[in-house]
């Protein structure tokens, strides 16, 4: 039985939970974030992953083609004329602070909240194409090899034996090794990495991964470079960039084939023979103070609307409302 406490969670979250598959049910929440933190050093008042990152405000803009794969308002033509505002928050992955924005193998993170009237639309990507686990005891054992030992550091043989023992553990860390460091937190894509439906007004249903494409392309950082940069400098990079105009991301569906999974966001799908709509495009307009982003989560189960749903095969999604309501309960009070 999946054990969480009760008074950290929102009846969305419980009911979610309720729903969620037998692998999420079997997991301890709890004790994935716990190791989420662990992992990082126990940092105080930090998220369990995403500790480090910046928030910003910015737009959203509906494509002409949006509405003909989603029937969610905030696709809606008339939000062509008037975009939609947005806060997100750019960050680095897990649960320390401090970790330097040169690291490779760390997962850059975009976070994003689209208001409309009708509700928010929020989805929390990562620059991978592929997630590190495939079910939440995975995630629970990934996170616990690597609690630092008593010198501070993880085990290193310990973490290369459960990458052999678990090869598609390894696959996100390979995929980031084998490209250089994003130079700007704008100038590289993301992904939603779990397969979307998509629905439209006449009830037919698309399923879909979701991404993110920068406009200012893949910045990479040569070894020269990044050397020569500190450990922190995204934020001030995006400042200065934010100075000259608005960053811009297109959102992008990639449109499933019969037979690509959706219930393991540890495989990728052939994006290049795969077809892809853009739904819209999202403007980065400037800095916002940490605080309009850290009073709540940037939960992608529960706040989406109708004509947007998250997969009910993969065990990995519907935990991440209950989890993400922990980390926030951990780290607001
Ligand atoms: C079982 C699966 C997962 C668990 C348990 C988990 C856990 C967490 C936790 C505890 C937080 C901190 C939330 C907060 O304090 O607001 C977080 C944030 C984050 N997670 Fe996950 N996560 C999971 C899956 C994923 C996946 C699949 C992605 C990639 C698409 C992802 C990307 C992120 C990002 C980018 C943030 C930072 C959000 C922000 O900027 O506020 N997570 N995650």
């Amino acid at each position: 039985m999946m054990s969480i406490r009760p008074p950290l969670l929102c009846a969305a979250s419980l009911i979610l939970v309720a729903m969620g598959t037998a692998s999420a049910q079997e997991v301890d929440t709890q004790a994935i974030v716990d190791a989420l933190f662990k992992a990082g050093g126990n940092q105080p008042n930090v998220r369990g992953s995403g500790a480090k990152g910046v928030c910003v405000k910015g737009t959203f803009t509906p494509s002409a083609e949006a509405p003909g794969l989603s029937k969610a308002p905030h696709f809606a033509k008339a939000n062509a004329e008037k975009p939609l505002p947005m806060t997100a928050r750019f960050s680095m992955g897990g649960s320390n602070p401090k970790v330097s924005d040169k690291a490779k193998p760390v997962t850059r993170g975009f976070s994003m909240r689209i208001a409309d009237p009708s509700g928010d639309m929020v989805f929390v990507f990562i620059s991978a194409p592929v997630f590190g686990t495939k079910t939440p005891q995975q995630l629970l054992d990934f996170a616990t090899v690597r609690a630092p030992g008593p010198d501070g550091k993880p085990d290193a043989e310990k973490i290369k034996a459960f990458g052999a023992a678990n090869p598609e553990t390894t696959r996100q860390a390979a995929w980031l090794n084998a490209r250089p460091v994003p130079a700007s937190y704008a100038g590289v894509d993301y992904w939603g990495v779990h397969a979307y439906t998509l629905t439209d007004a006449k009830g037919t249903a698309t399923v879909a991964k979701l991404k993110t494409v920068a406009a200012a392309g893949q910045l990479g950082l040569s070894d020269d470079e990044a050397k020569a940069k500190p450990d922190a400098f995204y934020a001030d990079e995006l400042k200065e960039r934010l100075a000259q105009g608005p960053a811009r991301f297109d959102l992008v569906a990639i449109l499933g084939e019969t037979g690509d999974p959706t219930n393991d966001p540890t495989v990728q799908w052939p994006e290049e023979s795969r077809k892809s709509v853009k739904l819209g495009t999202l403007a980065i307009t400037a800095l916002e103070p940490a605080a309009t982003c850290d009073g709540a989560t940037f939960d992608p189960v529960v706040d989406l609307p109708a004509g947007v749903a998250g997969p009910t095969d993969d065990p990995m999604f519907a935990i991440r409302s209950p989890a993400y309501a922990i980390s926030l309960s951990r780290r607001t009070n």
